[in-house]
């Protein structure tokens, strides 16, 4: 099988890759990746000489680089590319518009034309908020309350119109909030973690008792695995975790793993819009494709806490680059 994996020099992107070629290895994968701030081609430096791995630098936004390359021959495209972070939407989100939107139509037509599969990555967010009680089921309405989710949400409803009028084979799958190696530290864990490894302040928006409901990003690769090669066409799959913390619950736990004191936890300005829950109900996942989550998350928190101790000259260099500037634009009002 050969796939067309987009955006698989981000974070759920390098770990997928990682774990296809290690599950089946008679596989070929094609990354296509614009390398946007969020996107790093070191990540997936031990597959250079692999020859069932190939990396093209290039924008889903651009047709003619998307059919040259699913002209080739694609069985699946796996769509990862996006502008994944709530807060940059809400500085300024023409650039979740133009990838998010654009650009997953872009990847749709070519699907179209050349007869592929077609798998979009969408998240739990574009349901919207919860309040104490209840799940996101597949059924769930669409309420999208940041422009990144409206962006996500926008996309997943052109998937499912291809499918309706085109009859295109295509699946949306919508996952919690994951967390392992490789994740940006501008999300929750690993800026917490990075923070927290240089003694600098942790800051945790309103009250810090927000809920999300965590999955370690490898169980989330698995789901995806299963839903390629046993989903239904035109389904939707919930993915989740089944275990909601609130923030100032994971921030507390990060500061215990690494030994550092509470004291380092600063409450800022809460985020506009901010979603105060998100819980997933993954029965049809379960049910249907035989998926459940299997890496416990005191367990899969220890080893990503490891991970970012052992690779600080990875997270060390972003957060001195570009990143650096976002950082202060950021937090210099809260
Ligand atoms: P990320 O920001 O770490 O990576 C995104 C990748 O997409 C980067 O490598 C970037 O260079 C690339 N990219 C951006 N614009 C592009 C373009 N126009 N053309 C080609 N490549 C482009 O994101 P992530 O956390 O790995 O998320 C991957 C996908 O999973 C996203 O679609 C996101 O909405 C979805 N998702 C993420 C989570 C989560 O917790 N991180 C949860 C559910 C769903
Ligand atoms: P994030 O990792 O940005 O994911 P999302 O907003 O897509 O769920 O944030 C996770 C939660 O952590 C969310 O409730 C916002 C909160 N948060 C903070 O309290 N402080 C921070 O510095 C960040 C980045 C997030």
């Amino acid at each position: 099988m050969k796939l067309l994996v987009t955006g698989g020099c981000g974070f759920i992107g390098t770990n997928f890759i990682y774990y296809m070629l290690e599950e089946h290895p008679q596989y070929n994968i094609v990354n296509l990746d614009k390398l946007t701030y969020a996107g790093n081609p070191e990540n997936l430096k031990s597959l250079e000489r692999d020859h069932r791995y190939k990396f093209i630098k290039g924008d889903i936004v651009d047709p003619k680089t998307v059919e040259d390359l699913v002209s080739e021959g694609i069985d699946v495209i796996v769509n990862f590319a996006a502008e994944s972070h709530v807060d940059r939407s809400i500085l300024d989100c023409s650039e979740f518009i133009k990838t998010n939107v654009f650009g997953t139509t872009v990847l749709l037509e070519a699907a179209r034309n050349f007869g592929c599969r077609f798998i979009q990555i969408s998240t739990d967010e574009v349901y919207g908020s919860l309040g104490d009680e209840g799940y996101f089921t597949e059924d769930s309405p669409l309420l999208p309350n940041s422009p990144y989710s409206a962006s996500k949400s926008s996309a997943d409803l052109l998937v499912r119109a291809y499918f309706k009028t085109y009859g295109l084979d295509a699946i949306i799958t919508r996952c919690s909030n994951n967390y392992g190696p490789y994740q940006f530290p501008e999300k929750l864990i690993p800026l917490m973690i990075s923070n927290a490894l240089e003694d600098k302040k942790l800051p945790v928006y309103g009250t810090g008792k927000n809920v999300r409901d965590w999955i370690h990003v490898k169980d989330h690769c698995r789901a995806i695995d299963y839903v390629i090669h046993h989903g239904k066409s035109g389904e939707i799959y919930n993915i989740g975790g089944n275990n909601e913390k609130t923030n100032i619950e994971i921030v507390e736990t990060i500061l215990e793993i690494i030994g550092k004191p509470k004291s380092l936890i600063h409450f800022v300005k809460d985020r506009p819009g901010h979603d105060f829950r998100y819980a997933i109900d993954s029965s049809k996942l379960k049910k249907e494709l035989g998926w459940k989550p299997t890496i416990p998350f005191e367990d899969g928190l220890k080893e990503t806490v490891k991970w970012y101790i052992d690779n600080q000259a990875w997270w060390k260099r972003i957060k001195s680059g570009e990143y650096r500037l976002y950082y202060e634009r950021m937090y210099s009002n809260r």
